[in-house]
């Protein structure tokens, strides 16, 4: 198993290129199920969880297809796919396949819309909480699908299709507007989500699928209405720029000191970190082709964060976040509210020298003078790299092993900062 070695001490200096959102490329690649035409996905990051999705679509018989290399691409630069999902030949997503990957249960919509019926594995849990899809059944059920669950399946079927109606979440949920906004997009008649996630990556969604013929209004607000068509058609749809590699890389540029340039980054995306980063002292500003990110010799202040949907501060920045903080001046309370097990990255931190300690949903982090590197291990994607980044700014040597679930979401993440100066490098075996 392949792990990472950091030398802590270095500054970040340069520029890192800000790929396509992994959280947009995937519910994106599911949603060339819904036409018999041509998908075309530029700016699709090169990660495990996208060659995942790939073979669990190509399952169901979606041809799929990436542009070569032309020349004086930048090597970073995202590639171009195509998925033709001219006839689906098999409408059952299986456990070997999605219990590997979360995301891919979200087929469960398009497959149902377009093909009537669904047999698609249940996800399982996860490392970071139970995770359920209770919120799917219910709002697959308020179209009119009829749904059992079998043999740790979940089988939907419609066979006169689906009905548009209104689906009300008690409690916001990415994947569950993702589902339902996909599925009713093929429906007969107006579909009305309520509390719905207003994610960016769930308005990158929906402008594909308007791009495909989809008639949507809402989306990035709680109320999403959808009238539904009887077939959509091809289209070529730009992946939105990873809102959560941005405040990765802020984070670690905030904690080493340095000055980046993170192109192609939107700002906002992800206001709220923003904010919380500029209270810590990070100096960050909006340029034409970015936004650049600065800390000089000044220290790190304690800030207080509370996870929340968007436009709040989000989950997926919370363990990067810690990172940051154990090195502030004073003490730091994150509270998580979104998943009920995402702190295992604190046992990790502490070996590098931390002092958090967790209550209940929070976890009070009290600053300290330097850390120390040591050998950690990767627990989930987020996770990994928050120890990544905390290694960045240890004295001495950190070793991050399990890096595969990086693989997952972070596009050559040693390459990006290696070009900044960071003293990382992947170790195989
Ligand atoms: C998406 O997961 C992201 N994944 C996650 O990113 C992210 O952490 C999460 O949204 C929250 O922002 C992708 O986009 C691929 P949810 P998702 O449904 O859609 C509960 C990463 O690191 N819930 O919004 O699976 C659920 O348990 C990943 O890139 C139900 O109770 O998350 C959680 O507490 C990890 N019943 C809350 O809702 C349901 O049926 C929000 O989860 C569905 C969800």
């Amino acid at each position: 198993m392949d792990s990472i070695k950091v030398v802590g001490g270095a500054e970040l200096n340069g520029i890192i290129p800000i790929s396509g959102a992994k959280n947009a490329a995937l519910p994106l690649m599911i949603a060339s199920l819904l036409t018999d035409e041509t998908l075309t996905l530029s700016n699709v990051p090169r990660l495990r969880d996208v060659a995942q999705l790939t073979q669990i679509l190509q399952n169901h018989g979606v041809d799929y297809s990436v542009n070569g290399k032309r020349n004086g691409q930048d090597e970073l630069e995202g590639q171009t796919v195509h998925l033709t999902a001219r006839e689906i030949v098999d409408t059952t997503a299986p456990y070997e396949l999605v219990s590997k990957m979360r995301a891919s249960f979200w087929v469960v919509g398009p497959l149902l819309a377009r093909c009537r019926e669904a047999r698609v594995s249940l996800p399982g849990g996860c490392a970071i909480g139970t995770r359920p899809v209770d919120f799917f059944i219910d709002g697959l059920a308020a179209l009119g699908a009829d749904i059992e669950i079998e043999a740790g399946y979940v089988v939907v079927k419609a066979p006169n299709g689906l009905k548009g109606a209104q689906v009300v979440f008690p409690k916001v949920s990415v994947g569950a507007t993702h589902t339902i906004m996909m599925a009713a997009t093929l429906a007969s008649g107006e579909t009305e989500i309520v509390n719905a996630a207003c994610e960016p990556e769930v308005v990158d969604l929906a402008n594909c699928l308007k791009a495909m013929g989809a008639e949507i209004e809402g989306a990035g607000t709680p109320t999403i209405r959808i009238q539904g068509k009887p077939r959509l058609h091809g289209a070529h749809h730009a992946v939105v720029a990873d809102r959560i590699e941005t405040g990765t890389y802020a984070m670690a540029v905030a904690m080493t000191g340095g000055n980046v340039l993170l192109q192609g980054a939107r700002g906002d995306l992800l206001e709220s970190a923003l904010h919380t980063l500029r209270q810590a002292g990070a100096e960050i500003t909006e340029e034409a082709n970015g936004l650049r990110v600065r800390r000089n010799g000044n220290g790190i202040q304690a800030v207080d964060i509370t996870t929340e949907p968007f436009p709040g501060f989000p989950t997926d920045l919370q363990a990067q976040f810690m990172a940051l903080m154990t090195k502030a001046e004073g003490r730091s309370c994150i509270t998580e509210t979104i998943f009920e097990n995402r702190f295992m990255h604190v046992q990790e931190l502490a070996r590098l020298g931390a002092q958090i300690h967790i209550e209940g949903r929070s976890a009070f982090v009290d600053g300290v003078g330097t850390l120390r590197g040591a050998p950690v291990m990767a627990t989930d994607l987020r996770a990994s790299v928050s120890l990544v980044i905390a290694g960045l700014a240890a004295e001495g040597e950190t070793s991050v092993s399990r890096v595969y679930h990086l693989d997952r979401g972070f596009e050559r993440l040693e390459d990006k900062l290696t070009r900044c100066g960071a003293q990382i490098e992947r170790i195989s075996g």
